[in-house]
């Protein structure tokens, strides 16, 4: 369910969320009008591995599984991120991602997610931080080493 908020407001939510530590407050308040706030139940599919997805979701409060085709599950928590693979790269979800509690999520859409990548650099190389560490993860957990 999305909801709405004044300008001001919303920064000061954006400040508790880890993802968005260091950004300045013009950046902040560029966040504040590119993302929507949502709140979803517990059980909500965010995504769906296969389909396609274009949006981007940061966690404020609560907590999400991913689960892979392949059968890997990954938590996700509060200051973390998903369906960045898609928006990237405009391919199909690489995993199935569903609310394990109740959520308050910033989401991000494919215009303004490349929006925000200019305006606040630093969120682009944490989210490339992330992605290198999930393509670590994610092939170490199928090597014949590990
Ligand atoms: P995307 O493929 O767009 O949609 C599903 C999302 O689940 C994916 O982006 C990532 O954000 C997340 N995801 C997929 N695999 C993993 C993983 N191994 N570790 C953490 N998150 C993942």
């Amino acid at each position: 369910m999305p909801l709405w908020r004044s300008a001001s407001t919303k920064v000061r939510l954006l400040q508790r969320v880890a993802f968005f530590e260091g950004l300045s407050p013009r950046q902040l308040g560029q966040v504040a009008r590119l993302a929507d706030e949502v709140e979803v139940a517990a059980g909500k599919r965010l995504a769906t591995a296969g389909d396609t997805g274009r949006e981007l979701f940061v966690i404020v409060e609560g907590r999400a599984i991913a689960k892979t085709p392949r059968g890997r599950t990954v938590q996700l928590g509060p200051g973390q991120f998903f369906g960045e693979i898609g928006l990237i790269d405009g391919g199909p979800r690489s995993a199935t991602v569903e609310a394990s509690t109740p959520m308050r999520l910033l989401v991000v859409g494919h215009r303004e997610f490349w929006e925000l990548l200019a305006e606040a650099p630093p969120i682009a190389k944490r989210i490339m931080r992330t992605l290198s560490q999930r393509l670590r993860e994610a092939d170490a957990a199928f090597s014949p080493c590990s």
